[in-house]
């Protein structure tokens, strides 16, 4: 067999999907092909108050399922506040899950899949090098994803995101193993979504995009074994197909979503947005301002956004968009190309920078302006003499910093850091 130094091999996995205005409804048919008799749904209180879950609740139950809700999930999931759903969910024997909502209800529900199905520890499973990486030990049971925010695409990835309090850090579980069984996915569900909600989801799911279409080619990496083989390839031809596509729908309706809620072909379009951005990065993975995103949002102070429960929190989407023009400023040399077709995608007609380099940042900068993004990192709180912890934080994302496509070290950060104190 021909040996190779690098990587010739890319996986693609993805989770089947049922899209569209009132999929929702059939919900009950489809836990029944998933052979789930009594199930579980994960929910967080401010979706509970939409109604949706119970609407889910009743059509399970129409279909004759054994259903319970559980209302209480964190927004921005914590160590603590899965070990309360963990603890929840195992006073009972459960076929399957549903989690409704937004990542925070999604991840916890995938966690809670995990931590019920097999024995361990939540540190056993975390990504290295917080946790000890360790694999599930086979598959888990059926869990159906009903994403409420068109955002983290969390119904078609394979990882999970929390909180580790006592650490003040962000990191998860990243195994394909994690990934629904069936993400049910339906754009009527976000029409009451309010619009600091849509803006922050929006600006993750456009980061999810950028990430995954500039992140460091498969083909870039080492060779793997089968076995070491990780969930986060690098970008290749199937993830950058579904990020361009993400990118020009995005472009057409992000502000749309944001500025006239209840319209429901913008909100069509961001839901499909979302769900090709998660087909993208859930595969190829994210880089530089998801690994800054995280200290942004772990070392929160008092910043307190509205449209979110009244607690100091960066939510996920703001705090992985603030650092993003001055990223795509750093990475533009690695392929110009690539940078301004994204820009293209985007702002089919917005004005020619003299400097191609900041094209993209621009196009960013702008629709940020336009949907009510805090004004950088200043906006939410931080001060120049947060930069070193800020990025001692970031670089603990070594899994992320990975598919960067350049190499990124501490100055590097720090500068991206710098830049990013304002974006306009
Ligand atoms: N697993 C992944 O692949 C992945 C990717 C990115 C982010 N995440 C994680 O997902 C979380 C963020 O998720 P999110 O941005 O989807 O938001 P979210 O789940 O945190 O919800 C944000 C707020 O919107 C409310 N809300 C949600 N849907 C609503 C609706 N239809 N109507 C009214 N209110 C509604 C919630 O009650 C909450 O107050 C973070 O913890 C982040 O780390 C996970």
């Amino acid at each position: 067999m021909t040996e190779y130094l690098n990587e010739t091999v890319f996986t693609w996995g993805g989770v089947p999907l049922k899209f569209g205005a009132g999929a929702v409804d059939e919900i009950g048919y489809d836990l029944g092909q998933q052979g789930a008799a009594r199930v579980l749904i994960i929910t967080d209180p401010g979706v509970a108050g939409s109604g949706v879950p119970q609407r889910v609740a009743d059509a399970a139950k129409a279909a004759g399922l054994t259903v319970e809700v559980y209302d209480r999930v964190h927004v921005e999931p914590t160590d603590e506040s899965l070990a309360e759903a963990v603890e929840f969910a195992g006073r009972s024997a459960w076929d399957g899950f549903i989690g409704v909502g937004g990542g925070s209800a999604i991840d916890t529900a995938k966690a809670v899949n995990l931590l019920t199905t097999y024995p361990g520890e939540l540190h056993d499973y975390l990504n290295k090098p917080i946790g000890h990486g360790r694999t599930p030990p086979g598959p888990l049971k059926p869990l159906v994803a009903v994403p409420t925010t068109a955002g983290t695409g969390s119904e078609s990835t394979p990882v999970c995101v929390l909180d580790l309090l006592g650490l003040k850090v962000k990191t998860g579980i990243s195994h394909p193993r994690l990934r629904p069984t069936l993400a049910v996915a339906d754009p009527l569900l976000t029409l009451d979504l309010p619009p600091v909600v849509t803006a922050a989801s929006g600006m993750d799911v456009l980061c999810h995009a950028l990430e995954s279409y500039t992140a460091k080619p498969y083909s870039a990496f080492p060779r793997h074994s089968p076995e070491t083989r990780v969930a986060y390839c690098g970008s290749n031809p199937i993830s950058d197909m579904w990020a361009e596509q993400s990118l020009r729908l995005i472009g057409r309706a992000f502000r749309a979503a944001v500025l006239t809620g209840g319209n429901l072909a913008a909100r069509t379009d961001m839901m499909l947005a979302a769900t090709f951005a998660g087909m993208g990065f859930g595969n190829a993975g994210v880089h530089i301002p998801h690994a800054c995103g995280y200290p942004i949002a772990g070392m929160v102070r008092d910043y307190v956004p509205d449209g979110y429960p009244p607690e100091p929190l960066v939510p996920h989407g703001q705090s992985v968009s603030l650092t993003a023009p001055a990223t795509f400023r750093f990475t533009y040399p690695t392929d110009p190309d690539r940078h301004l077709r994204a820009a293209e995608l985007l702002a089919p007609s917005a004005v020619r920078r003299s400097d191609p380099r900041e094209q993209l940042p621009a196009v960013l900068a702008e629709l940020m302006r336009d949907i009510g993004i805090p004004n950088g990192t200043a906006a939410v709180g931080y001060t120049e003499t947060d930069t070193d912890q800020l990025v001692t934080g970031a670089l603990k994302q070594q899994r992320l910093l990975n598919v960067a496509p350049r190499a990124v070290d501490a100055e590097d950060l720090a500068a991206i850091f710098r830049e990013s104190r304002t974006n306009w």
